[in-house]
């Protein structure tokens, strides 16, 4: 007997950490279908195009397998986790329930799958429990949709990288300086300028959509959200909710260090806001980014600061005043006296006095942003 090298369970146990797709492999025989859910699919030679499957000896669906040469591979869609169940279970009926179609070679093939390959086997050999079928593909179709996966025994879905960086590309391009109000954002025009695929950018854009950046007009397709004051407001109010809560869990446990920083980032913004006006509006909001993100980043929770960027309080200050900065003169100073005042409070471990100037400061942030909309015409 050969000698077992690692415990069956814990091999099953690291290895679940390869993550992979889920399949449902579908076969026929004598008027009857047989099938079973399967993560054990490899693509396996271009040339010709093979794949191979491992299936349980102890499964219908191998024997029939065995016998037929034929089988289809179904790769589930994310939506598909009941089919992954269901044909996950021992039971005579598998189908029943489910919507298929025949292949050419016979084979039941599943309607909604994200692709669905039909095989020939070239070769099996037998592996322990499994059976390995080495298959030449003779079809192969695929539809759009994103893949159920399996990882550490649980189903769940893909997250596409680029998805994520291509939709931060489209958000910071929104609240740039560089398009106007409720410019048409064509997907083909940004999936070129980006180098991004189609469905990243449609991603990016549905989500833009929930978030009410962007929106669908009837005729130009998606475009930009015009910013009113509500929306300034919403924000202002949102960010005022976070700081207050960045006080409550930092406010008396900051070493000397921090509030060091806190008071520097604080005075890099005093001389930037002069007689009522932006002396340096670029700068201003680089310096204004820099204090308002170190102090939330004191409370030391990465989902504040997370929900906090996701805000792009810099991205709608630009939005909302650039445009006006050559004639805006409503900037007070006390906007920057504000940012002293809140650090004198956490200087002295006052939070009552730190909640009061947080507040005031967000009010009047407000009050800048809604002057800046009227300056013009009510949309930015
Ligand atoms: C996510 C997942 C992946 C699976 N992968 C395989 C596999 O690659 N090969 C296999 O033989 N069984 C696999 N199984 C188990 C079979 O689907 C299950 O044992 C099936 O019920 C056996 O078919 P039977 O009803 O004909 O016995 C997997 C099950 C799940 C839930």
């Amino acid at each position: 007997m050969k000698e077992q090298r690692v415990d069956p369970q814990v091999f099953r146990q690291v290895i679940g950490n390869f993550a992979s797709g889920v399949t449902v492999i579908t076969t026929r025989e004598q008027d009857t279908n047989y099938g079973l859910t399967a993560s054990a699919v490899t693509s396996l030679t271009l040339e010709p195009p093979m794949l191979l499957v491992c299936i349980n000896k102890n499964t219908g669906t191998q024997a029939v397998i065995s016998r037929t040469r034929t089988f289809g591979v179904n790769i589930l869609d994310q939506d598909q986790a009941h089919l992954a169940y269901q044909f996950a279970k021992s039971q005579t009926d598998k189908f029943q329930g489910v919507d298929f179609s025949y292949g050419t070679s016979g084979v039941p093939l599943l309607t909604g799958a994200l692709a669905r390959i039909e095989c020939r086997v070239a070769a099996d050999v037998e592996a322990g429990t499994h059976r390995v079928f080495l298959a030449e593909v003779d079809s192969a179709d695929t539809s759009t949709g994103a893949p159920l996966t399996y990882f550490r025994g649980t189903f769940g879905r893909f997250e596409m990288v680029q998805d994520e960086a291509v939709y931060q590309q489209i958000r910071d391009h929104i609240l740039s300086r560089s398009l106007a109000i409720a410019d048409a954002l064509e997907p083909s025009k940004l999936s070129s300028q980006l180098n991004a695929a189609i469905s990243s950018v449609y991603y990016a854009l549905t989500r833009l959509t929930t978030e009410g950046l962007a929106s669908r007009d009837l005729v130009k397709g998606y475009v930009i959200t015009p910013i009113d004051v509500k929306t300034s407001d919403d924000t202002f109010d949102a960010r005022c909710a976070i700081e207050l809560g960045a006080t409550d869990r930092a406010i008396g446990h900051l070493g000397a260090d921090e509030l060091a920083e806190l008071r520097k980032r604080m005075e890099a913004t005093l001389p930037l806001i002069s007689g009522n006006r932006f002396v340096d509006f670029e700068r201003y909001v680089a310096a204004n980014t820099a204090f308002h993100e170190y102090f939330v980043g004191l409370a030391k929770s990465s989902a504040l600061l997370d929900v906090y960027r996701r805000l792009s309080i810099e991205g709608i200050m630009w939005r909302i005043i650039w445009r006006t900065v050559s004639v805006f003169d409503q900037a007070s100073e006390e906007l920057t006296a504000d940012h002293r005042r809140i650090v004198e409070a956490y200087e002295k471990g006052d939070k009552e006095l730190a909640r009061r100037e947080i507040i005031n400061h967000s009010e009047r942030s407000k009050l800048t942003c809604r002057k800046a909309i009227e300056v013009s015409g009510g949309l930015v």
